[in-house]
């Protein structure tokens, strides 16, 4: 029998389709719960490539500086709010939830607090005014906010020294959330931290501060998780981090991920093939913690810090050569994507685990 030759024209154009789709689904329409990335407008509608990648791939997004105090705040009053708001307007036309970032951090504070003076009552004003101002600005706009950066120390189980700390007492971070919860009653409020899943005294700060707000009805609804990590980072970490802010019935959001795959002291890197295979063996590990720690309702998002290697603020940080992100330097997936793709389907072994079951031969059935 003799085909004519459209059934072979139909054939190859179909695997073609099937290929593509196997190759390349975009990461939040294989995902349950939203997956996000830190865009800057920098990149954004000049990069084609990266708008394309951002739109195509994300269900989610946090502005990686736009939001912060530096970058909104002018003087006591005064903001710019023309980036920002170019970031929510993408983000309401392409249809993905905006994540604010961040209300307050030791990093971001504008020149013109730097400068300021007053007693323990006017820093409460300036820094009560600003949530106010930021938080009704933005409200309708975001789904939530990290209201507050990175308010622990390093492994020291303390407050991280910041000029509200020295003027408002440790107390300023619950009333930051009291803030916000009244600037905007809708948006789901966040404490944002890094280092808790490989700093131990750090994580267990983190939970006595999420211990005592449950306790104090202080109005916290999620837990932020950067996940600035390397392929080093112990697994193990990762997960009991995940497991302890579960726990606690908190969202939990991975909200800054990227994995580094220079471990070394040199500023330069030979970025070999088994680097990012252990970068998407990492990654995978990641996902995989998720999914399995977190209950489906508590899964916020995972978001990665940045889109493709280039944009990624590893580098200017470290002063040091890396590839942190899922996309190359040609927004081409890298094997960190798939693997991500990956880590959302459950391995068999953690299936029995949730069913009570030993892993292993003894616990499989039908085999
Ligand atoms: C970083 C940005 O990526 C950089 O562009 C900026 O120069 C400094 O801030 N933790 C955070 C983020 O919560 O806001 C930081 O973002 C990275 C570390």
């Amino acid at each position: 029998m003799r085909y004519p030759v459209e059934f072979f024209l139909a054939l190859v154009l179909t695997s073609f389709a099937a290929f593509g789709q196997k190759t390349k689904p975009a990461l939040a329409a294989s995902s349950p719960f939203p997956v996000g990335a830190a865009l800057s407008p920098r990149y954004l509608h000049k990069h084609p490539e990266y708008t394309a990648v951002a739109i195509r791939e994300f269900s989610s997004v946090t502005a990686e500086n736009a939001m912060k105090p530096r970058g909104l705040s002018r003087g006591r009053g005064k903001y710019h709010w023309s980036t920002a708001d170019s970031l929510a307007d993408f983000a309401r036309k392409h249809r993905k939830q905006l994540h604010g970032h961040t209300l307050v951090w030791h990093e971001s504070v504008p020149e013109w607090v730097k400068s300021f003076s007053g007693d323990p009552a006017a820093y409460e004003a300036i820094l009560q005014e600003y949530i106010f101002d930021v938080g009704t600005h933005f409200r309708g706009k975001v789904k939530s906010w990290d209201v507050v950066n990175e308010a622990l120390s390093d492994s020291a189980g303390a407050m991280r020294k910041s000029v509200w700390l020295t003027h408002l007492g440790p107390g300023y971070v619950a009333r930051s959330f009291r803030y916000a919860r009244q600037a905007d009653p809708d948006a789901k409020l966040f404490y944002n931290e890094y280092g808790v899943e490989y700093d131990s005294v750090k994580l267990a700060a983190a939970l006595r501060m999420v211990d005592d707000f449950r306790q104090r009805n202080v109005p916290l609804d999620g837990i932020g998780l950067q996940m600035h990590i390397s392929i080093s980072t112990p697994e193990a970490g990762i997960r009991k981090a995940l497991r302890e802010f579960a726990r606690r019935g908190l969202l939990v959001h991975i909200s800054e991920l990227d994995v580094r795959i220079n471990t070394t002291k040199d500023s330069l890197l030979n970025e070999t093939p088994e680097l990012f295979a252990k970068q998407a063996e990492k990654v995978r590990q990641v996902v995989r913690a998720y999914v399995e720690e977190v209950p489906p309702a508590q899964r916020f998002a995972i978001t990665t810090w940045g889109v493709a290697d280039p944009n990624s603020w590893v580098m200017k940080f470290r002063k040091k050569e890396d590839y942190p992100l899922l996309f190359d330097k040609n927004y081409r997936p890298k094997k960190a994507y798939f693997a991500f793709l990956d880590g959302l389907t459950p391995n068999p072994s953690s299936r029995e685990r949730a069913a009570g079951r030993k892993p292993g031969r003894g616990g499989q059935t039908g085999n």
